[in-house]
């Protein structure tokens, strides 16, 4: 059955998207700390954070590029201390992706935000791990981790996370790379990627969020990364677009962190309907939810309500959403399925 069956009444749409079952390729764990839990888990550990109020914290949330959010999203991650704390944090975003019918979520994490802390990168992977055995059992969520090297340090410190993090190689099914990206291109990381490779990881990098379509080249054919997380400055670069197309190879699209760091000026701009429509295998995320107004969910919302996609794209992102993940077949056939029967149910 393919989306063209489907008579789907536009009235309808907002209640389908959200409905319809889909894999998140793209969120970071540190990113979904609420404030709310940023002060509860500051007063639990006693940890002193330099805003006064939740209020006052989210009133910081103004942002103008990818570093002004990066400065405050590290300071949010500094009550992080115990096992229990990672638990808790993974966990309630767990809750909320159940709650949008994500049905697979594949999640970063940034170790070395808090091994720099004094915290044992195995008390960040264990609490972790044991909310996504629980989301398993408890939630009908398929959840999974992927290791994060921070690229304004450097490659030897890429290194070093990653054999600190060998003994656990059973609790995380890849890496990636995060955090500043002008200036610190893919190649820096050439080495430790291919090590990664050899060791049967899975790989993506951030590329093209802010940087230009080279990095993008880069982390392709030097990093050979599977997906491109963000990769919307690629549309800039038409041999990189037919690239990507042929090879496809996903893009993880976050658009509103696109908005809230200002990498186009409103969601109207937003170059989503262009990479789907060159028949780029792109897909929605969320990104750090808790500071870029919404989950799974509202991305959905706010994008087609601003871009004017219609049901074809919905079904479009969500079967990209399980071709891009990192499930077995038998296991994308069966996430397909069930969106068939959404589209047939929303059809009737
Ligand atoms: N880009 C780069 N690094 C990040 C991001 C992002 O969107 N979110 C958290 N770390
Ligand atoms: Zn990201």
């Amino acid at each position: 059955m393919t989306p063209h069956d489907f008579q789907i009444s536009p009235e309808r749409l907002p209640e389908l998207l959200c409905a319809m079952p889909k894999a998140e390729l793209h969120m970071h764990i540190e990113g979904s700390l609420e404030p709310e839990l940023i002060f509860a888990l500051a007063q639990r550990n006693g940890v002193t954070l330099p805003y006064a109020s939740v209020e006052d914290l989210r009133q910081a949330y103004a942002f103008t590029n990818l570093q002004s959010f990066l400065d405050i999203y590290y300071a949010g991650a500094s009550v992080l201390l115990k096992e229990q704390d990672f638990y808790d944090m993974a966990w309630a975003y767990l809750e909320r992706a159940a709650a949008d019918n994500v049905v697979r979520t594949e999640m970063f994490f940034d170790p070395q935000t808090h091994t720099a802390r004094g915290v044992d990168v195995k008390v960040v992977i264990d609490g972790l791990h044991r909310a996504c055995v629980d989301a398993e059992a408890r939630l009908g969520v398929s959840a999974a981790l992927i290791l994060c090297f921070l690229r304004h340090l450097s490659e030897e410190e890429a290194f070093e996370t990653l054999e600190q993090a060998l003994p656990y190689r059973d609790k995380f099914i890849g890496v990636g790379l995060d955090s500043s990206e002008v200036g610190h291109p893919p190649e820096k990381f050439a080495k430790v990627f291919a090590r990664c490779r050899e060791l049967g990881l899975h790989l993506v990098a951030h590329a093209g969020e802010e940087g230009p379509p080279a990095y993008v080249w880069s982390a392709l054919d030097v990093l050979k990364v599977e997906r491109v997380d963000h990769g919307v400055q690629s549309a800039k670069d038409p041999a990189l677009m037919a690239r990507l197309a042929k090879d496809r190879i996903p893009l993880t699209v976050c658009p509103l962190s696109n908005l809230k760091l200002c990498v186009f000026p409103d969601l109207k701009a937003h170059n989503l309907k262009t990479l789907l429509d060159a028949g780029l295998v792109a897909t929605v995320n969320s990104d750090d939810p808790a500071y870029f107004g919404g989950y799974m969910n509202e991305n959905f919302l706010q994008t087609f309500a601003a871009t004017g996609l219609t049901a074809q794209h919905a079904w479009q992102l969500a079967a990209n959403s399980f071709e891009g993940s990192f499930i077995d077949d038998a296991a994308k056939a069966r996430y397909m399925g069930r969106l068939n029967e959404t589209f047939a149910r929303f059809a009737a």
